[in-house]
């Protein structure tokens, strides 16, 4: 059995550490870091944890040395890398949340530790782990479309997702949060293009985007500066925070209603309250908050071996949705993550044809997105492959190491250095 300790006990953290509750003969909780009191004590008693096995902060933890096998980090993006190094000096191996570094930099000096104190780092790349995504990784893999000409990958963040995250939510401004849009959304689908590419080194990126839509000049007509006080149109506007959340109240609820955490069971009343508080910045008007992350990026990559790869990151779409189109000399896969099925096509010379298609339908198979956790099936798939491989077992073909994952991340840093200095990066 796997023991560890959460660090960082939000909801991403508690969502890989529930795994030990579907299997607790594989793995088992045992401690907390959080400086956040109701967290740490939520998190204490959910897993049965005394006193002693409840800490303030990674670091604190740290301090004590090794008490447990590793470490589940769902710290924020900020956090990683900084609660990381002395917790991999204490000798944990470490679940670590994306992006695990806010740049090359961070990257490095997390790798070099790794090294120096030879431990494991596995990052949460969930998609690897989603049946959509592993299931073309096989193909691949057997040669189903032989060598690969190039990918195009695409993700639609929705109108409400990049409301509640990326406009009102923590992921607004890269100076407060550390994470431009691009990694803190996309850095999943760097990490997919990587992967497909096993191996093959990216060697130039360029990216176009910037920040267009949600900002004060788009306000609708009339507009508020905030929903429920003083927005004349609020009835009829597509960013209502009323509309987002408290006719829907589940969605997002992890960061929405954060800050009224400490209220077992908030009622309507009390999350009408709260939206209406102007401190909160989902109380406020979608086009008149001090957001600076981009809402819209497009990233164009060429790897070593010359294969081209585009990622299109569109915010504000109707329905949120993650696009693949694979093109290898022998055939090509497309599909939508969200539909949990794709296509693979091959090249039909006989007369009267052009292409055979067939569909694959992980749903028919019985394998219906987020039927085994959120992330199209990743989450716990991906808890499930890091307590295999601290069992001393062969990573398997998603396992995503941090020397695995560094590819991705980089890709990432240089399409965000290339659209702020408008210019090819070079990678080495
Ligand atoms: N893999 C994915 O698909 C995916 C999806 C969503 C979010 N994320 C990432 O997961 C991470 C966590 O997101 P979240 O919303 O759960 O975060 P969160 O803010 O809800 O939780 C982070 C917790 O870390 C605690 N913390 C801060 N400093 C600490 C320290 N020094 N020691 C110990 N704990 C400390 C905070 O008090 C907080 O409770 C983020 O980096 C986010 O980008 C990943």
């Amino acid at each position: 059995m796997v023991t560890a300790i959460i660090v960082g006990a939000g909801h991403r953290a508690l969502t890989y550490a529930s795994y030990a509750k579907l299997h607790p003969d594989k793995l088992k909780i045992v401690g907390v870091a959080d400086p956040n009191k109701i967290r740490r004590e939520a998190a204490a008693k959910e897993y049965g944890l005394t006193p002693e096995q409840c800490f303030d902060s990674a670091e604190e933890l740290a301090a004590k040395g090794k008490i447990a096998d590793a470490i589940i980090n769902g710290t924020m993006d900020r956090q990683h890398v900084p609660t990381t190094l002395p917790l991999l000096k204490a000798g944990y191996d470490v679940l670590l949340e994306k992006p695990f570094a806010l740049n090359e930099e961070e990257a490095k000096e997390l790798y070099a530790a790794a090294q120096k104190y030879n431990r494991k780092i596995m990052i949460c790349h969930v998609l690897r782990y989603a049946p959509f995504y592993s299931e073309i990784k096989k193909l691949i893999v057997e040669g189903e479309i032989g060598k690969i000409i190039n990918i195009q990958t695409a993700e639609h963040v929705s109108y409400h997702h990049v409301a509640s995250c990326f406009i009102r939510g923590k992921w607004h401004r890269k100076d407060t949060c550390g994470s431009s849009a691009l990694m803190a959304k996309c850095c999943h689908d760097l990490d997919l293009l990587t992967w497909f590419m096993s191996g093959v080194e990216p060697s130039k990126v360029v990216s176009f985007g910037g920040l267009h839509y949600f900002c004060r000049k788009n306000a609708p007509e009339n507009s508020g500066e905030y929903c429920l006080l003083d927005c004349p149109i609020e009835k009829e506007c597509l960013y209502s925070t009323r509309k987002h959340h408290l006719d829907h109240p589940t969605r997002w609820s992890p960061y929405v209603w954060a800050g009224i955490e400490h209220i077992d069971q908030p009622t309507l009343e009390q999350k009408e309250e709260f939206l209406k508080n102007k401190d909160n910045p989902y109380s406020k008007c979608a086009w008149k908050l001090d957001n600076t992350v981009v809402d819209r990026q497009s990233v164009l990559i060429e790897f070593a071996d010359g294969v081209t790869a585009t990622h299109n990151m569109v915010c504000g779409t109707s329905r949120p949705m993650r696009k693949i189109h694979i093109i290898g000399s022998l055939g090509e896969i497309h599909g939508i993550m969200d539909d949990s099925k794709f296509t693979v096509r091959h090249i039909d010379l006989r007369p009267g044809h052009e292409y055979t298609e067939t569909e694959i339908d992980l749903n028919i198979q019985g394998d219906t997105t987020g039927a085994f956790g959120g992330h199209g099936g990743g989450d716990l798939r991906l808890a499930a492959d890091f307590v295999s491989l601290l069992e001393g077992n062969h990573p398997s073909l998603s396992c995503t190491t941090l020397e695995d994952s560094i590819n991705g991340h980089l890709i990432g840093f240089s399409a965000d250095k290339s659209m702020e200095e408008n210019r090819i990066v070079e990678l080495n």
